[in-house]
Protein backbone atom coordinates (compact mmCIF):
# COMPACT_ATOMS: atom_id res chain seq x y z
CA UNK A 1 0.00 0.00 0.00
CA UNK A 2 1.18 3.96 -0.55
CA UNK A 3 0.97 4.12 3.32
CA UNK A 4 3.63 0.95 3.97
CA UNK A 5 5.54 2.48 0.56
CA UNK A 6 6.18 5.62 2.89
CA UNK A 7 8.47 3.49 5.44
CA UNK A 8 11.95 2.66 3.52
CA UNK A 9 12.75 -0.81 3.72
CA UNK A 10 16.68 -1.05 3.74
CA UNK A 11 19.19 0.40 5.74
CA UNK A 12 20.37 2.11 2.44
CA UNK A 13 16.95 4.00 1.88
CA UNK A 14 16.45 5.13 5.73
CA UNK A 15 17.31 8.61 5.87
CA UNK A 16 19.47 10.08 8.53
CA UNK A 17 19.85 8.23 12.06
CA UNK A 18 23.92 8.25 10.40
CA UNK A 19 25.29 6.71 13.86
CA UNK A 20 22.61 4.05 14.12
CA UNK A 21 22.51 2.97 10.78
CA UNK A 22 26.37 2.88 10.50
CA UNK A 23 26.49 0.58 14.14
CA UNK A 24 23.45 -1.68 12.65
CA UNK A 25 25.06 -1.70 9.13
CA UNK A 26 27.59 -3.62 10.58
CA UNK A 27 26.08 -5.71 13.76
CA UNK A 28 23.82 -7.46 10.76
CA UNK A 29 26.42 -8.22 8.84
CA UNK A 30 28.43 -9.61 11.00
CA UNK A 31 25.05 -12.23 11.63
CA UNK A 32 24.47 -12.81 8.65
CA UNK A 33 28.47 -13.74 8.13
CA UNK A 34 27.66 -15.66 11.22
CA UNK A 35 24.61 -17.37 10.29
CA UNK A 36 23.44 -16.75 13.40
CA UNK A 37 20.79 -14.26 15.08
CA UNK A 38 20.84 -10.59 15.71
CA UNK A 39 21.52 -9.99 19.35
CA UNK A 40 18.75 -8.12 20.91
CA UNK A 41 18.10 -4.36 20.08
CA UNK A 42 16.64 -1.36 22.10
CA UNK A 43 15.72 1.85 20.19
CA UNK A 44 14.85 4.79 22.47
CA UNK A 45 14.08 8.19 21.63
CA UNK A 46 11.32 10.65 21.15
CA UNK A 47 7.98 9.69 19.33
CA UNK A 48 7.86 10.46 15.50
CA UNK A 49 11.58 9.34 14.64
CA UNK A 50 11.51 6.35 13.18
CA UNK A 51 11.59 3.10 15.44
CA UNK A 52 9.07 0.93 14.83
CA UNK A 53 10.51 1.81 10.58
CA UNK A 54 13.91 0.64 11.68
CA UNK A 55 13.07 -2.44 13.72
CA UNK A 56 11.13 -3.35 10.15
CA UNK A 57 14.40 -2.43 8.19
CA UNK A 58 15.88 -4.90 10.93
CA UNK A 59 14.11 -7.93 9.68
CA UNK A 60 14.10 -7.27 6.32
CA UNK A 61 18.05 -7.02 6.65
CA UNK A 62 18.36 -10.07 8.41
CA UNK A 63 15.69 -11.65 5.46
CA UNK A 64 13.65 -12.50 8.75
CA UNK A 65 10.07 -11.75 9.43
CA UNK A 66 8.66 -9.33 12.14
CA UNK A 67 6.15 -10.34 14.69
CA UNK A 68 4.80 -6.84 16.29
CA UNK A 69 3.24 -6.41 19.89
CA UNK A 70 3.45 -3.46 22.50
CA UNK A 71 3.72 -3.37 26.36
CA UNK A 72 0.32 -2.40 27.07
CA UNK A 73 -0.92 -5.23 24.96
CA UNK A 74 0.68 -8.06 26.69
CA UNK A 75 -1.27 -8.29 30.40
CA UNK A 76 -0.56 -11.62 31.26
CA UNK A 77 2.21 -14.19 31.30
CA UNK A 78 0.32 -16.40 28.88
CA UNK A 79 0.21 -13.85 26.55
CA UNK A 80 3.41 -13.54 25.83
CA UNK A 81 4.01 -17.54 25.56
CA UNK A 82 1.80 -17.26 23.05
CA UNK A 83 3.76 -14.90 20.95
CA UNK A 84 6.90 -16.33 21.90
CA UNK A 85 6.19 -19.70 20.74
CA UNK A 86 4.62 -19.05 17.51
CA UNK A 87 8.01 -17.06 15.99
CA UNK A 88 10.33 -19.08 13.49
CA UNK A 89 13.74 -19.60 14.27
CA UNK A 90 15.41 -15.85 13.63
CA UNK A 91 12.36 -13.98 13.95
CA UNK A 92 12.39 -10.35 14.76
CA UNK A 93 10.00 -9.55 17.78
CA UNK A 94 9.12 -5.92 18.20
CA UNK A 95 8.14 -4.82 21.28
CA UNK A 96 6.60 -1.22 21.44
CA UNK A 97 6.26 0.83 24.41
CA UNK A 98 8.40 -1.98 26.27
CA UNK A 99 8.54 0.44 29.25
CA UNK A 100 4.84 -0.90 29.72
CA UNK A 101 4.93 -4.30 29.52
CA UNK A 102 3.94 -5.55 33.44
CA UNK A 103 6.51 -6.34 36.15
CA UNK A 104 5.70 -10.05 35.96
CA UNK A 105 6.17 -10.34 32.05
CA UNK A 106 9.29 -8.97 32.07
CA UNK A 107 10.51 -12.03 34.13
CA UNK A 108 8.95 -14.27 31.57
CA UNK A 109 10.96 -12.60 29.28
CA UNK A 110 14.48 -12.74 30.85
CA UNK A 111 14.98 -16.55 29.99
CA UNK A 112 13.58 -16.05 26.79
CA UNK A 113 15.76 -13.32 25.79
CA UNK A 114 18.98 -15.41 27.67
CA UNK A 115 18.50 -18.51 27.10
CA UNK A 116 15.50 -18.92 24.91
CA UNK A 117 13.63 -20.92 26.70
CA UNK A 118 10.17 -20.24 28.75
CA UNK A 119 9.64 -21.73 32.32
CA UNK A 120 6.12 -22.01 32.67
CA UNK A 121 4.41 -22.96 35.71
CA UNK A 122 1.37 -25.79 35.66
CA UNK A 123 -0.85 -26.49 37.52
CA UNK A 124 -2.06 -24.56 40.78
CA UNK A 125 -0.87 -25.05 44.55
CA UNK A 126 1.13 -28.43 45.92
CA UNK A 127 0.80 -30.32 42.79
CA UNK A 128 2.43 -27.26 40.81
CA UNK A 129 5.39 -27.60 38.39
CA UNK A 130 7.62 -25.72 36.37
CA UNK A 131 8.34 -27.18 32.72
CA UNK A 132 11.00 -25.68 30.58
CA UNK A 133 9.94 -25.22 26.49
CA UNK A 134 12.79 -23.99 24.12
CA UNK A 135 11.97 -21.52 22.14
CA UNK A 136 13.50 -20.62 18.37
CA UNK A 137 16.40 -17.92 18.39
CA UNK A 138 15.01 -14.88 17.93
CA UNK A 139 15.73 -10.88 18.03
CA UNK A 140 13.81 -8.90 20.52
CA UNK A 141 13.56 -5.48 19.29
CA UNK A 142 12.19 -3.43 21.53
CA UNK A 143 11.54 0.69 21.77
CA UNK A 144 10.74 2.88 24.32
CA UNK A 145 10.79 6.72 24.67
CA UNK A 146 12.73 7.44 27.86
CA UNK A 147 15.48 4.39 28.29
CA UNK A 148 15.36 5.52 31.88
CA UNK A 149 11.54 4.24 32.32
CA UNK A 150 12.83 0.41 31.67
CA UNK A 151 14.36 -1.33 34.83
CA UNK A 152 17.76 -1.91 34.91
CA UNK A 153 17.81 -6.32 34.65
CA UNK A 154 15.58 -5.73 31.42
CA UNK A 155 18.17 -2.97 29.89
CA UNK A 156 21.10 -5.27 30.75
CA UNK A 157 19.97 -8.17 28.33
CA UNK A 158 20.07 -5.88 25.25
CA UNK A 159 22.98 -6.11 23.34
CA UNK A 160 22.36 -3.62 21.30
CA UNK A 161 21.32 0.13 22.53
CA UNK A 162 20.56 2.50 20.04
CA UNK A 163 19.32 6.33 20.75
CA UNK A 164 17.72 7.74 17.77
CA UNK A 165 17.95 11.82 17.57
CA UNK A 166 16.00 14.73 16.46
CA UNK A 167 16.61 14.60 12.28
CA UNK A 168 18.80 17.45 10.94
CA UNK A 169 17.05 19.98 8.34
CA UNK A 170 18.31 18.58 5.52
CA UNK A 171 17.63 14.97 6.33
CA UNK A 172 14.18 15.89 6.68
CA UNK A 173 13.92 17.75 3.45
CA UNK A 174 15.13 14.87 1.95
CA UNK A 175 12.24 12.34 3.72
CA UNK A 176 9.80 15.30 2.28
CA UNK A 177 11.27 14.75 -1.20
CA UNK A 178 10.83 10.99 -0.97
CA UNK A 179 7.29 11.50 0.36
CA UNK A 180 6.34 13.95 -2.16
CA UNK A 181 7.76 11.92 -5.16
CA UNK A 182 5.49 8.54 -3.53
CA UNK A 183 2.17 11.14 -3.71
CA UNK A 184 3.14 12.67 -7.28
CA UNK A 185 3.75 16.15 -5.51
CA UNK A 186 5.58 18.59 -7.30
CA UNK A 187 7.73 20.26 -4.75
CA UNK A 188 10.03 23.04 -5.23
CA UNK A 189 13.32 23.14 -2.98
CA UNK A 190 12.47 26.03 -0.83
CA UNK A 191 8.62 24.81 -0.18
CA UNK A 192 10.51 21.44 1.05
CA UNK A 193 13.04 23.70 3.63
CA UNK A 194 9.67 25.55 4.62
CA UNK A 195 8.09 22.10 5.79
CA UNK A 196 10.89 20.73 6.85
CA UNK A 197 12.38 23.69 9.28
CA UNK A 198 8.68 22.99 11.32
CA UNK A 199 8.50 19.64 11.72
CA UNK A 200 10.46 19.68 15.02
CA UNK A 201 13.01 17.88 13.90
CA UNK A 202 10.55 14.79 13.15
CA UNK A 203 9.66 12.62 9.87
CA UNK A 204 6.76 11.96 11.57
CA UNK A 205 5.42 15.90 11.86
CA UNK A 206 6.94 16.18 8.29
CA UNK A 207 5.17 13.68 6.28
CA UNK A 208 2.14 14.71 8.28
CA UNK A 209 2.31 18.61 7.19
CA UNK A 210 3.45 17.51 3.63
CA UNK A 211 -0.06 16.03 3.72
CA UNK A 212 -1.71 19.13 4.67
CA UNK A 213 -0.07 21.25 2.22
CA UNK A 214 -0.61 19.02 -0.35
CA UNK A 215 -4.44 19.30 0.03
CA UNK A 216 -4.27 23.31 0.59
CA UNK A 217 -2.11 23.18 -2.49
CA UNK A 218 -4.99 21.48 -4.37
CA UNK A 219 -7.53 23.23 -3.48
CA UNK A 220 -6.15 26.64 -3.71
CA UNK A 221 -3.98 26.43 -6.36
CA UNK A 222 -2.22 24.09 -9.05
CA UNK A 223 -1.05 21.54 -7.07
CA UNK A 224 2.54 22.32 -6.85
CA UNK A 225 4.03 23.05 -3.64
CA UNK A 226 5.94 25.71 -3.25
CA UNK A 227 7.76 28.18 -0.73
CA UNK A 228 4.92 30.58 -0.44
CA UNK A 229 2.03 28.14 -0.51
CA UNK A 230 4.05 26.27 2.38
CA UNK A 231 4.25 29.45 4.62
CA UNK A 232 0.57 29.91 3.85
CA UNK A 233 -0.93 27.01 4.80
CA UNK A 234 0.85 26.39 7.53
CA UNK A 235 -0.09 29.36 8.82
CA UNK A 236 -3.64 27.98 8.66
CA UNK A 237 -2.64 24.62 10.16
CA UNK A 238 -1.56 27.22 13.44
CA UNK A 239 2.27 25.95 13.00
CA UNK A 240 4.44 28.30 13.97
CA UNK A 241 7.75 29.75 12.48
CA UNK A 242 9.58 27.36 14.87
CA UNK A 243 7.01 24.54 14.04
CA UNK A 244 5.41 24.86 17.12
CA UNK A 245 1.91 24.46 17.61
CA UNK A 246 -1.30 24.81 19.51
CA UNK A 247 -0.46 22.72 22.52
CA UNK A 248 3.15 23.74 22.56
CA UNK A 249 2.14 27.06 23.07
CA UNK A 250 -0.78 26.25 25.72
CA UNK A 251 2.15 24.58 27.64
CA UNK A 252 4.71 27.44 27.66
CA UNK A 253 2.16 30.25 27.71
CA UNK A 254 0.70 28.43 30.87
CA UNK A 255 3.87 28.04 32.40
CA UNK A 256 4.68 32.12 31.82
CA UNK A 257 1.09 33.45 32.99
CA UNK A 258 -0.09 31.09 35.55
CA UNK A 259 3.11 30.27 37.31
CA UNK A 260 5.08 33.71 35.75
CA UNK A 261 7.35 31.54 33.95
CA UNK A 262 7.79 28.21 36.86
CA UNK A 263 9.74 26.59 38.25
CA UNK A 264 6.17 24.65 38.14
CA UNK A 265 5.88 20.66 38.52
CA UNK A 266 5.16 18.36 35.76
CA UNK A 267 1.22 17.48 37.04
CA UNK A 268 0.56 20.93 38.00
CA UNK A 269 1.02 22.29 34.59
CA UNK A 270 -0.67 19.13 32.99
CA UNK A 271 -3.59 19.77 35.38
CA UNK A 272 -4.09 23.75 34.51
CA UNK A 273 -4.05 23.41 30.36
CA UNK A 274 -5.85 19.90 30.29
CA UNK A 275 -3.09 17.45 28.83
CA UNK A 276 -2.02 13.66 29.88
CA UNK A 277 1.34 14.75 32.42
CA UNK A 278 2.76 11.57 30.14
CA UNK A 279 1.81 13.09 27.24
CA UNK A 280 3.78 16.77 27.95
CA UNK A 281 6.39 14.26 29.33
CA UNK A 282 7.10 12.16 26.10
CA UNK A 283 5.45 14.19 23.08
CA UNK A 284 5.54 17.76 23.85
CA UNK A 285 8.77 18.43 26.16
CA UNK A 286 11.85 16.52 24.56
CA UNK A 287 11.83 18.79 21.83
CA UNK A 288 11.11 22.42 23.61
CA UNK A 289 14.02 20.90 25.89
CA UNK A 290 16.41 20.46 22.97
CA UNK A 291 15.85 24.01 21.52
CA UNK A 292 16.35 25.25 24.84
CA UNK A 293 12.84 26.86 25.17
CA UNK A 294 12.28 24.59 28.87
CA UNK A 295 14.85 23.32 31.63
CA UNK A 296 13.85 21.23 34.15
CA UNK A 297 15.05 22.29 37.96
CA UNK A 298 14.36 19.86 40.66
CA UNK A 299 11.54 22.53 41.75
CA UNK A 300 9.96 21.90 38.36
CA UNK A 301 9.83 23.15 34.83
CA UNK A 302 11.15 26.56 34.06
CA UNK A 303 10.55 28.58 30.54
CA UNK A 304 13.54 30.27 29.04
CA UNK A 305 14.37 34.19 27.74
CA UNK A 306 13.88 32.19 24.49
CA UNK A 307 10.43 31.58 24.83
CA UNK A 308 9.49 35.27 25.86
CA UNK A 309 11.41 36.80 22.97
CA UNK A 310 9.28 33.87 20.77
CA UNK A 311 6.32 35.27 21.90
CA UNK A 312 7.32 39.41 22.01
CA UNK A 313 6.81 39.17 25.12
CA UNK A 314 8.82 41.33 27.58
CA UNK A 315 11.64 39.08 29.68
CA UNK A 316 10.72 39.82 33.68
CA UNK A 317 13.86 40.80 35.35
CA UNK A 318 14.73 37.92 38.02
N1 LIG B 1 10.03 8.21 6.10
C1 LIG B 1 9.93 8.43 7.42
N2 LIG B 1 11.12 8.33 8.01
C2 LIG B 1 12.01 8.07 7.04
C3 LIG B 1 13.42 7.88 7.05
N3 LIG B 1 14.14 7.96 8.16
N4 LIG B 1 13.99 7.61 5.88
C4 LIG B 1 13.27 7.56 4.75
N5 LIG B 1 11.97 7.73 4.69
C5 LIG B 1 11.33 7.98 5.82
Amino acid sequence: SLEQSLRPQTLKSYIGQDQVKNNLEIFIEAALKRKETLDHVLLYGPPGLGKTTLAAVIANEMGVNMRTTSGPAIERPGDLAAILSGLEPGDVLFIDEIHRLPRAIEEVLYPAMEDFCLDIVIGKGPSARSVRLDLPPFTLVGATTRAGAISAPLRDRFGVLSRLEYYQEHHLVEIIKRTAQIFNTEIDAAGACEIARRSRGTPRIANRLLRRVRDYVQVRADGEISFSLAQESLELLQVDQLGLDHIDHKLLLGIIERFRGGPVGLDTIAASIGEESSTIEDVYEPYLLQIGFLQRTPRGRVVTDLVYHHFQLEVPNN
